[in-house]
Protein backbone atom coordinates (compact mmCIF):
# COMPACT_ATOMS: atom_id res chain seq x y z
CA UNK A 1 0.00 0.00 0.00
CA UNK A 2 1.34 3.09 -0.72
CA UNK A 3 1.39 6.27 1.52
CA UNK A 4 -1.13 7.71 -0.44
CA UNK A 5 -3.07 4.96 -0.07
CA UNK A 6 -2.59 4.86 3.52
CA UNK A 7 -3.87 8.57 4.06
CA UNK A 8 -6.55 8.12 2.08
CA UNK A 9 -7.92 5.34 3.89
CA UNK A 10 -8.80 7.48 6.89
CA UNK A 11 -10.64 10.91 4.68
CA UNK A 12 -13.82 10.92 4.82
CA UNK A 13 -14.57 10.81 0.87
CA UNK A 14 -12.00 10.88 -2.19
CA UNK A 15 -12.67 11.54 -5.66
CA UNK A 16 -10.84 9.71 -8.26
CA UNK A 17 -9.14 12.76 -9.65
CA UNK A 18 -8.25 13.92 -6.26
CA UNK A 19 -6.47 10.24 -5.37
CA UNK A 20 -4.86 10.49 -8.56
CA UNK A 21 -4.40 14.04 -7.92
CA UNK A 22 -2.52 13.65 -4.83
CA UNK A 23 -0.11 10.40 -6.47
CA UNK A 24 1.38 12.83 -9.04
CA UNK A 25 2.23 15.50 -6.57
CA UNK A 26 3.76 12.72 -4.26
CA UNK A 27 5.77 11.24 -7.01
CA UNK A 28 6.68 14.83 -7.92
CA UNK A 29 8.52 15.33 -4.29
CA UNK A 30 9.43 11.76 -4.91
CA UNK A 31 10.67 12.24 -8.49
CA UNK A 32 13.03 15.54 -7.65
CA UNK A 33 14.70 14.27 -5.22
CA UNK A 34 15.82 11.19 -6.67
CA UNK A 35 16.81 12.75 -9.69
CA UNK A 36 18.49 16.13 -7.46
CA UNK A 37 22.13 16.29 -6.58
CA UNK A 38 21.19 15.57 -3.12
CA UNK A 39 20.03 12.02 -4.29
CA UNK A 40 18.40 10.37 -0.92
CA UNK A 41 20.60 7.41 0.43
CA UNK A 42 19.31 6.43 3.80
CA UNK A 43 22.14 5.20 4.92
CA UNK A 44 24.52 7.93 4.13
CA UNK A 45 21.73 10.45 5.45
CA UNK A 46 21.84 8.95 8.72
CA UNK A 47 25.52 10.07 8.89
CA UNK A 48 26.70 12.58 6.31
CA UNK A 49 30.02 13.35 5.79
CA UNK A 50 29.98 16.89 5.08
CA UNK A 51 30.47 19.37 7.60
CA UNK A 52 27.49 20.66 9.95
CA UNK A 53 25.97 24.44 8.17
CA UNK A 54 23.91 24.63 11.28
CA UNK A 55 20.17 25.00 12.56
CA UNK A 56 18.43 25.04 9.15
CA UNK A 57 15.48 26.58 10.82
CA UNK A 58 17.57 29.72 13.03
CA UNK A 59 16.41 30.78 15.60
CA UNK A 60 14.74 34.11 15.26
CA UNK A 61 11.43 35.63 16.92
CA UNK A 62 9.23 34.47 13.90
CA UNK A 63 10.81 30.93 14.33
CA UNK A 64 9.76 30.63 17.67
CA UNK A 65 6.46 31.80 17.47
CA UNK A 66 6.19 29.42 14.48
CA UNK A 67 7.28 26.53 16.45
CA UNK A 68 4.93 27.83 19.04
CA UNK A 69 2.09 27.69 16.57
CA UNK A 70 3.34 24.38 15.17
CA UNK A 71 3.21 22.56 18.41
CA UNK A 72 -0.52 23.74 19.27
CA UNK A 73 -1.43 22.70 15.80
CA UNK A 74 0.33 19.08 16.13
CA UNK A 75 -0.69 18.72 19.38
CA UNK A 76 -3.32 16.23 18.94
CA UNK A 77 -1.19 14.11 17.49
CA UNK A 78 1.70 14.19 19.70
CA UNK A 79 -0.45 14.09 23.02
CA UNK A 80 -2.41 10.79 22.24
CA UNK A 81 -3.99 8.68 25.05
CA UNK A 82 -0.96 6.22 24.88
CA UNK A 83 1.60 9.08 25.45
CA UNK A 84 -0.83 10.65 27.82
CA UNK A 85 -0.71 7.62 30.10
CA UNK A 86 3.62 7.20 30.01
CA UNK A 87 3.67 10.89 31.16
CA UNK A 88 1.13 9.96 34.05
CA UNK A 89 2.51 6.88 35.29
CA UNK A 90 6.33 6.97 35.09
CA UNK A 91 7.66 9.97 34.56
CA UNK A 92 8.08 12.25 37.60
CA UNK A 93 11.63 13.15 35.74
CA UNK A 94 11.36 14.30 32.39
CA UNK A 95 14.29 14.94 29.79
CA UNK A 96 13.44 16.73 26.80
CA UNK A 97 16.17 16.69 24.04
CA UNK A 98 16.08 19.98 21.35
CA UNK A 99 13.04 21.94 23.28
CA UNK A 100 12.93 24.61 21.24
CA UNK A 101 10.58 27.79 22.48
CA UNK A 102 9.21 25.51 24.85
CA UNK A 103 6.03 24.53 23.19
CA UNK A 104 5.96 20.89 24.83
CA UNK A 105 6.58 22.24 28.02
CA UNK A 106 3.79 25.00 27.84
CA UNK A 107 1.66 21.95 27.31
CA UNK A 108 3.01 18.92 29.57
CA UNK A 109 4.22 21.11 32.56
CA UNK A 110 0.82 22.29 32.88
CA UNK A 111 -1.16 19.27 32.27
CA UNK A 112 1.39 16.26 33.95
CA UNK A 113 1.09 17.63 37.63
CA UNK A 114 3.18 14.66 38.56
CA UNK A 115 6.10 16.08 36.83
CA UNK A 116 8.50 16.91 39.46
CA UNK A 117 12.04 17.72 37.73
CA UNK A 118 11.65 18.78 33.52
CA UNK A 119 15.06 19.33 32.37
CA UNK A 120 14.76 21.17 28.89
CA UNK A 121 17.69 20.59 27.25
CA UNK A 122 18.84 22.72 23.26
CA UNK A 123 21.53 23.30 21.73
CA UNK A 124 20.41 27.09 21.10
CA UNK A 125 19.03 27.18 24.29
CA UNK A 126 21.01 30.87 25.51
CA UNK A 127 18.88 32.34 21.98
CA UNK A 128 15.35 30.65 23.88
CA UNK A 129 16.25 31.13 27.35
CA UNK A 130 15.06 35.22 27.08
CA UNK A 131 11.52 34.09 26.58
CA UNK A 132 11.28 31.17 28.36
CA UNK A 133 12.48 32.51 31.80
CA UNK A 134 9.69 35.09 31.05
CA UNK A 135 6.91 32.17 30.54
CA UNK A 136 8.10 29.52 32.87
CA UNK A 137 9.53 32.27 35.95
CA UNK A 138 7.63 29.96 38.54
CA UNK A 139 8.34 26.62 37.11
CA UNK A 140 12.23 27.78 37.38
CA UNK A 141 12.17 29.52 40.10
CA UNK A 142 10.95 26.70 42.07
CA UNK A 143 13.52 24.25 40.31
CA UNK A 144 10.47 22.51 38.76
CA UNK A 145 11.96 23.55 35.32
CA UNK A 146 15.66 23.56 34.10
CA UNK A 147 17.34 24.84 30.95
CA UNK A 148 20.36 23.79 29.50
CA UNK A 149 22.59 24.60 26.97
CA UNK A 150 24.07 21.38 25.26
CA UNK A 151 24.62 20.16 22.20
CA UNK A 152 23.16 16.44 21.98
CA UNK A 153 25.49 15.26 19.64
CA UNK A 154 28.24 15.32 22.35
CA UNK A 155 28.59 12.90 25.51
CA UNK A 156 25.83 13.46 28.06
CA UNK A 157 26.69 15.26 31.21
CA UNK A 158 27.34 13.66 34.34
CA UNK A 159 24.64 15.17 36.33
CA UNK A 160 21.72 14.02 33.44
CA UNK A 161 23.04 10.29 33.13
CA UNK A 162 20.35 8.07 34.57
CA UNK A 163 18.07 11.55 35.58
CA UNK A 164 14.56 10.21 33.42
CA UNK A 165 11.87 8.44 33.64
CA UNK A 166 10.82 9.69 30.12
CA UNK A 167 12.95 11.20 27.81
CA UNK A 168 11.00 13.10 25.04
CA UNK A 169 11.53 15.41 21.71
CA UNK A 170 9.82 16.26 18.98
CA UNK A 171 11.44 17.00 15.58
CA UNK A 172 14.76 17.10 16.35
CA UNK A 173 16.66 14.24 14.91
CA UNK A 174 16.27 14.91 12.20
CA UNK A 175 18.30 18.05 12.45
CA UNK A 176 21.52 16.09 13.79
CA UNK A 177 24.05 15.25 11.27
CA UNK A 178 24.63 12.43 13.90
CA UNK A 179 20.95 11.50 14.82
CA UNK A 180 22.70 8.00 16.42
CA UNK A 181 24.38 9.84 18.97
CA UNK A 182 21.35 11.99 19.49
CA UNK A 183 19.51 8.51 20.26
CA UNK A 184 22.69 7.51 22.65
CA UNK A 185 22.41 10.57 24.37
CA UNK A 186 18.53 9.49 25.38
CA UNK A 187 19.42 6.43 26.51
CA UNK A 188 21.92 8.12 28.94
CA UNK A 189 19.45 10.38 30.22
CA UNK A 190 16.95 7.57 31.24
CA UNK A 191 16.86 5.56 34.11
CA UNK A 192 16.76 1.23 33.53
CA UNK A 193 13.33 0.93 33.05
CA UNK A 194 12.87 4.40 31.70
CA UNK A 195 10.23 5.58 28.27
CA UNK A 196 11.68 7.35 25.15
CA UNK A 197 9.40 9.12 23.20
CA UNK A 198 9.96 10.94 20.11
CA UNK A 199 8.60 11.85 16.92
CA UNK A 200 10.36 12.56 13.81
CA UNK A 201 8.98 13.62 10.35
CA UNK A 202 9.75 12.95 6.52
CA UNK A 203 9.63 15.25 3.70
CA UNK A 204 9.46 12.47 1.13
CA UNK A 205 5.81 12.39 2.66
CA UNK A 206 4.99 16.12 3.06
CA UNK A 207 3.17 16.99 -0.06
CA UNK A 208 0.12 19.61 -0.64
CA UNK A 209 -2.23 18.15 -3.79
CA UNK A 210 -3.83 20.90 -5.75
CA UNK A 211 -5.87 20.94 -8.71
CA UNK A 212 -3.14 22.72 -10.79
CA UNK A 213 -0.26 20.83 -11.78
CA UNK A 214 2.07 23.75 -12.44
CA UNK A 215 1.39 24.67 -8.78
CA UNK A 216 2.11 20.81 -7.51
CA UNK A 217 5.73 21.27 -9.44
CA UNK A 218 6.12 24.54 -7.93
CA UNK A 219 5.30 23.14 -4.18
CA UNK A 220 7.59 20.21 -5.26
CA UNK A 221 10.39 22.61 -5.74
CA UNK A 222 9.74 24.26 -2.37
CA UNK A 223 10.48 21.01 -0.79
CA UNK A 224 13.28 19.95 -2.97
CA UNK A 225 15.66 23.49 -2.14
CA UNK A 226 13.98 22.41 1.87
CA UNK A 227 15.64 18.92 1.64
CA UNK A 228 18.97 20.20 -0.03
CA UNK A 229 19.67 23.07 2.54
CA UNK A 230 18.96 20.89 5.59
CA UNK A 231 20.98 17.92 4.22
CA UNK A 232 24.02 19.25 4.99
CA UNK A 233 23.34 19.34 8.84
CA UNK A 234 20.19 16.60 9.18
CA UNK A 235 18.37 15.01 7.37
CA UNK A 236 14.80 16.03 6.14
CA UNK A 237 13.89 12.30 5.42
CA UNK A 238 14.96 11.32 9.06
CA UNK A 239 11.46 9.97 9.89
CA UNK A 240 12.34 6.55 7.28
CA UNK A 241 15.47 5.79 9.33
CA UNK A 242 14.22 6.60 13.09
CA UNK A 243 13.11 3.28 13.52
CA UNK A 244 15.90 1.25 12.10
CA UNK A 245 18.51 3.41 14.35
CA UNK A 246 16.45 3.24 17.54
CA UNK A 247 16.34 -0.69 16.91
CA UNK A 248 20.25 -1.25 16.02
CA UNK A 249 21.55 0.82 18.86
CA UNK A 250 20.89 -1.71 21.11
CA UNK A 251 19.82 0.35 23.88
CA UNK A 252 16.16 -0.28 23.96
CA UNK A 253 13.36 -2.65 24.54
CA UNK A 254 9.94 -2.95 23.78
CA UNK A 255 10.15 -0.55 21.21
CA UNK A 256 6.92 0.41 19.10
CA UNK A 257 7.37 2.51 16.06
CA UNK A 258 3.87 3.83 14.49
CA UNK A 259 3.77 5.95 11.14
CA UNK A 260 0.37 8.27 11.56
CA UNK A 261 -0.88 10.10 9.06
CA UNK A 262 -2.22 13.64 9.94
CA UNK A 263 -5.30 14.60 8.72
CA UNK A 264 -6.10 16.56 5.27
CA UNK A 265 -6.15 20.46 6.33
CA UNK A 266 -5.85 23.75 4.88
CA UNK A 267 -4.08 24.24 8.46
CA UNK A 268 -1.82 22.05 7.90
CA UNK A 269 -1.12 23.12 4.07
CA UNK A 270 -0.05 26.76 5.90
CA UNK A 271 1.97 24.85 8.66
CA UNK A 272 4.26 23.28 5.80
CA UNK A 273 4.51 26.88 4.08
CA UNK A 274 5.19 27.96 7.44
CA UNK A 275 8.17 25.37 7.27
CA UNK A 276 9.56 26.34 3.82
CA UNK A 277 8.87 29.57 3.41
CA UNK A 278 11.22 29.99 7.77
CA UNK A 279 14.03 27.89 6.06
CA UNK A 280 13.97 29.15 2.34
CA UNK A 281 14.03 32.90 2.95
CA UNK A 282 15.50 33.61 -0.45
CA UNK A 283 11.70 32.47 -1.76
CA UNK A 284 9.61 33.46 0.90
CA UNK A 285 7.52 35.61 -1.79
CA UNK A 286 7.21 33.23 -3.90
CA UNK A 287 5.89 30.95 -1.12
CA UNK A 288 3.26 33.29 -0.05
CA UNK A 289 2.46 34.06 -3.96
CA UNK A 290 2.17 30.42 -3.93
CA UNK A 291 0.00 30.30 -0.71
CA UNK A 292 -2.57 33.03 -2.12
CA UNK A 293 -3.11 30.79 -5.24
CA UNK A 294 -3.62 27.90 -2.83
CA UNK A 295 -6.72 28.97 -1.23
CA UNK A 296 -8.56 28.15 -4.75
CA UNK A 297 -7.65 25.41 -5.79
CA UNK A 298 -6.49 22.85 -2.78
CA UNK A 299 -7.11 19.56 -2.92
CA UNK A 300 -5.48 17.82 0.32
CA UNK A 301 -2.31 17.47 2.46
CA UNK A 302 -0.19 14.23 3.13
CA UNK A 303 1.84 14.35 5.75
CA UNK A 304 2.96 11.26 7.73
CA UNK A 305 5.25 11.32 10.83
CA UNK A 306 7.17 8.60 13.01
CA UNK A 307 6.51 8.34 16.51
CA UNK A 308 8.62 5.89 18.35
CA UNK A 309 7.77 4.48 21.85
CA UNK A 310 10.80 2.19 23.76
CA UNK A 311 11.77 0.97 26.76
CA UNK A 312 15.23 1.48 28.03
C1 LIG B 1 12.33 21.88 14.74
S1 LIG B 1 12.92 22.47 16.27
C2 LIG B 1 11.79 21.62 17.36
C3 LIG B 1 11.67 22.33 18.68
C4 LIG B 1 10.66 21.69 19.64
N1 LIG B 1 11.03 20.33 19.94
C5 LIG B 1 9.26 21.78 19.08
O1 LIG B 1 8.67 20.72 18.75
O2 LIG B 1 8.75 22.90 18.97
C6 LIG B 1 14.44 21.59 16.54
C7 LIG B 1 15.15 22.00 17.83
O3 LIG B 1 16.32 21.16 17.95
C8 LIG B 1 17.38 21.96 18.45
N2 LIG B 1 18.66 21.32 18.07
C9 LIG B 1 19.19 21.23 16.83
N3 LIG B 1 20.39 20.60 16.89
C10 LIG B 1 20.60 20.29 18.20
C11 LIG B 1 21.66 19.64 18.89
N4 LIG B 1 22.74 19.19 18.25
N5 LIG B 1 21.56 19.49 20.23
C12 LIG B 1 20.47 19.94 20.89
N6 LIG B 1 19.43 20.58 20.29
C13 LIG B 1 19.49 20.75 18.95
C14 LIG B 1 17.17 23.31 17.77
O4 LIG B 1 17.84 24.36 18.43
C15 LIG B 1 15.64 23.44 17.85
O5 LIG B 1 15.25 24.06 19.02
Amino acid sequence: MSAIQKSVSTADTISAAEFSAAESVLAAIQSVQVEGAKKPDLQSMANPSSDAVGYVHGVSQTEQSRLLEQGELLRPVVYSAEIAKILESHSSRVVELGSGSGTNMVYVLSQYVGIRRYTAVDFNQDAYRGQLEKTFQNELSSKRLSLEQADIQQPCAEHLKGEAGTVFFTWVLEHLKEPKKGIQYAADCLQPGGCLIGFECDWHVAGIVTSDAQLNQQYAGFVQSFCAKQQGSGNPHYGQCFEQDVRESGLFTEIQSQKIQLESSMQFANMLLNILSGALLESKEEIEAYRQKLLDVFVSTHVEVTRIVAKK
